[in-house]
C-alpha cells in the first residue's frame, strides 16, 4: 500500500475516475479536478474519505492557480500529477473551427502545459507526472485532426522537461491508450450508431477480443505514479489491447 498524494486532472469520470479509484484502494491519498460540479460530487462520493475534489477548469490559468494553492492547503507537497483533463471532438479538417481549435487546444495542450509549470513549487523530489495521450499520436485516424495535434504536443515536452527537471527529481511519462470505453465517445458529437460501430471494430479486431475499459489504464498509470518504475524517464505505455501492433 501507498500512501503518496496525487493530483488527476479531469478525474471525474472514465480514464480518470478509474485511476484515482485504484489509487484510493491501493493506499494513495487523491485529488480529483472537473469542470462540473455533479460529476465532481458524485466522483468524489464515490471515492470516499481519501479523496477530495476541486472544481477547476483546466484551460484557466487563474483556475490552475487555485488549484494548486487549494492542494497546497490541504496536503504541502505532492508525489504525482496525472494530467488527463482532456475533450475530442470528431470534426473533419475542412470543418474544423477556430473555436475547435482553440477549445481542443487550450485543455488538451494548453492547460496541461501550465498545469505541470503551476505544479512545479508542490512536487517533491522525487515525484512523478504522467501525460496521458493517445494512439492517435502515432496512428492516424479521420476527423481528429486538433485532437491528434493536441496529443502529439503534449507528448513532445515530455522529454524536454525531463531534461530540465531532472535536477528537481522530477520525471515524466507517458500512458497512450487506444479507443477506450468512456463517456468521451458521447461527448465527441458522434452518433450512437457510429460509436456502436467504433466500439465493436476495436473489440472484435483487437487481439484481446474486446475494447478497452478505463480499468484497464489504472494499474498503469499507478506503476508509472509509483517507485516500480523510479527509472523510466519520456517512457511511452501503449494501452491498447495490441490493436496498433
Ligand atoms: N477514451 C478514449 O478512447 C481515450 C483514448 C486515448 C486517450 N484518451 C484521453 O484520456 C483522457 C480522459 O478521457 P476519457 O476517455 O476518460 O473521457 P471522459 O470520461 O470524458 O473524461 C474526461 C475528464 O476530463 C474532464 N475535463 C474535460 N475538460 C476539462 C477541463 N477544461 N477542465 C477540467 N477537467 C476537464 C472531465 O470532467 P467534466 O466532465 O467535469 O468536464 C472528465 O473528468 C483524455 O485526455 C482523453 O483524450 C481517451
Amino acid at each position: 500500500m501507498s500512501n503518496k498524494t496525487i493530483v488527476i486532472t479531469g478525474g471525474t469520470t472514465g480514464i480518470g475516475f478509474a485511476c484515482a479509484d485504484y489509487l484510493v484502494k491501493n493506499g494513495y491519498n487523491v485529488a480529483i479536478t472537473g469542470r462540473t460540479r455533479e460529476n465532481l460530487d458524485i466522483a468524489v462520493s464515490r471515492l470516499g474519505k481519501n479523496a477530495i475534489g476541486v472544481l477547476s477548469d483546466t484551460s484557466l490559468l487563474d483556475d490552475i492557480d487555485e488549484l494548486v494553492l487549494k492542494i497546497k492547503n490541504e496536503f504541502g507537497k505532492i508525489d504525482g500529477l496525472f494530467i488527463n483533463a482532456g475533450i475530442f471532438k470528431a470534426l473533419n479538417f475542412e470543418e474544423t473551427t477556430e473555436a475547435l481549435f482553440d477549445e481542443t487546444m487550450n485543455i488538451n495542450f494548453k492547460g496541461a502545459y501550465f498545469t505541470v509549470q503551476k505544479f512545479l513549487p508542490i512536487l517533491k523530489n522525487p515525484s512523478s507526472v504522467v501525460l496521458n495521450t493517445s494512439i492517435v499520436v502515432f496512428k492516424a485516424f479521420a476527423d481528429t485532426s486538433v485532437y491528434t495535434a493536441s496529443k502529439a504536443a503534449l507528448e513532445s515536452i515530455a522529454k524536454v522537461l525531463n531534461i530540465e527537471l531532472a535536477e528537481r527529481g522530477i520525471r515524466l511519462n507517458v500512458v497512450s491508450p487506444g479507443v477506450t470505453q468512456s463517456p468521451i465517445q458521447k461527448k465527441s458529437g458522434m452518433s450512437d450508431e457510429a460509436i456502436d460501430n467504433l466500439l465493436e471494430h476495436f473489440s472484435s479486431t483487437s487481439p484481446i477480443g474486446r475494447i478497452v475499459q478505463p480499468t484497464d489504464i489504472a494499474p498503469i498509470v499507478e506503476f508509472l505514479l509509483s517507485d516500480k518504475s523510479a527509472v523510466l524517464r519520456n517512457e511511452k505505455v501503449i494501452v491498447d489491447g495490441g490493436t496498433t501492433m
